[in-house]
């Protein structure tokens, strides 16, 4: 096998950078296993980060590697104008594990393409174009979804779609409008709307939002959001999209998260950890969204769509989230991580703000608790620091926000771990 320095040297010259990481410098991995992976070096790293998230379930979950083990035997690929057993079977296990009225299901492959079928289903279905998110939210990076992809990442990429309107979120550590969240009657949804309904040109079609901001910073909205939402929503004709991609399938502490807010969407995207590591997306919606789009001659085909191995897995994942209880898992230890970033947060002046749910948890760096002034250097030097010593996370709002999602394999043990590291690298820079 090559050495690190000679694969490093070939993907320097051969791989494409235009990724979050732009040091080339490094780690490469080649092994992983429940919470931790290893690079070429045979260096162990903890992954609070669950890859890109995808492996949630744990690195090579033994589940998934049966369901891709035996599709492989019978069926990988199949033409996707025709259906396939995989198939059936997932979108039933799905419209039973989701409450009524979703039920009928397509399955794609990103997350970026199930957010666009999920807007194209709601332009069909309700004869607008409009579409509104806010403006900490992170929806991917197709041409429509990095229109709505408000948390970044638009600089020099040409015009947005037509049609993509920001709304604010309700970031209630750092109030858009300056109020005190405690007394401002959700004020920024209706600031929000005021200015919506002076822009729009037509029926705006949905609104597409994350029930937590994930890569806009582990923003939690506050309660009342979602339903208030929901309801300005139905006001105007328009449908309610909740892109669950980070936050379905357990790891908020529930199955969904949009059932702590009680609010059923119109649609609901899944992606991420869903294919438990293998690539898959669903797009979800009521019977009777689907039969009028349907009549409309709706088609989002991609030659990946409703693959029997992608299907075969997502239902393994289905699998483990029933039978091992994800949701309890991420709700007892994300109270264990909890409780350690909040002993960090009472040594360390710099953790201005600690938030989230499950096993999707942030926390927010500040220079000074008063001004909230951002710690963005800080929070870099601390990512990198914590890499060197083994332990993995992203960091979110140009460094200020290092947001940890450790695989629900996780043990207490491998979480007081990472708090070490994390402890240590916080002194180092914090001091
Ligand atoms: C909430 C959310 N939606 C959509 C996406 C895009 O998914 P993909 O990268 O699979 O296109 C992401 C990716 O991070 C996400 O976090």
């Amino acid at each position: 096998m090559k050495s690190e320095v000679e694969l490093l040297a070939s993907a320097r010259r051969y791989s494409f950078g235009g990724r979050m990481d732009a040091s080339g410098r490094g780690p490469i991995f080649v092994r992983g296993c429940g919470s931790e992976v290893e690079d070429i070096n045979g260096k162990q790293y903890l992954d609070f980060n669950s890859g890109q998230m995808c492996a949630w379930l744990g690195h090579n979950h033994p589940t998934i590697v049966d369901a891709v083990h035996d599709a492989c035997k019978s069926l990988i690929h199949t033409h996707s104008s025709y259906y396939n057993d995989k198939e059936i079977e997932l979108a039933e296990r799905l419209g039973n594990l989701l409450p009524a009225p979703l039920q009928k299901s397509m399955f794609l492959q990103s997350g970026a393409d199930a957010n666009e079928a999920a807007i194209n289903i709601a332009r069909k279905y309700t004869g607008g174009f409009e579409i509104i998110s806010p403006h900490t939210s992170f929806h991917g990076m197709s041409d429509t979804t990095r229109s709505l992809t408000f948390a970044g990442w638009h600089r020099g990429y040409g015009p947005p779609q037509a049609g993509m309107l920001a709304m604010l979120a309700p970031y209630c550590y750092r109030c858009p409008i300056n109020l005190d969240p405690e007394t401002c009657g959700i004020a920024c949804l209706d600031a929000s709307f005021e200015l919506i309904d002076a822009q729009t040109t037509s029926r705006p079609a949905a609104v597409l939002t994350e029930p937590i901001f994930s890569a806009g910073g582990v923003i939690e909205p506050p309660d009342g959001w979602l339903s208030r939402l929901a309801e300005q929503c139905k006001a105007r004709g328009m449908l309610l999209i909740l892109d669950e991609e980070q936050t379905g399938l357990g790891k908020t502490g529930d199955t969904f998260a949009f059932q702590r807010a009680g609010v059923a969407p119109d649609i609901i995207t899944l992606a991420k950890h869903f294919g438990g590591g293998i690539c898959v997306s669903s797009v979800t919606t009521s019977v009777e969204i689907e039969a009028r789009v349907v009549a409309d001659e709706f088609i989002v085909t991609h030659s990946h769509s409703n693959d029997p191995l992608a299907c075969a897995a997502a239902t393994a994942t289905l699998d483990v989230l029933e039978r091992d209880d994800l949701a309890g898992k991420a709700r007892q230890l994300g109270g264990y991580l909890r409780s350690r970033l909040n002993a960090l947060a009472e040594r360390f002046e710099i953790i201005g703000d600690i938030r989230g749910r499950g096993l999707l948890q942030g926390i927010e760096l500040v220079r000074d608790r008063a001004t909230k002034e951002p710690a963005t250097t800080e929070g870099k030097a601390i990512s990198e620091r914590c890499l060197e010593a083994g332990l993995i996370f992203s960091i979110r709002r140009d460094g200020s926000v290092l947001r940890f999602v450790p695989p629900a394999s996780t043990s207490e043990d491998q979480i007081d771990r990472a708090i070490d590291i994390l402890s240590d690298a916080l002194a180092d820079v914090n001091g």
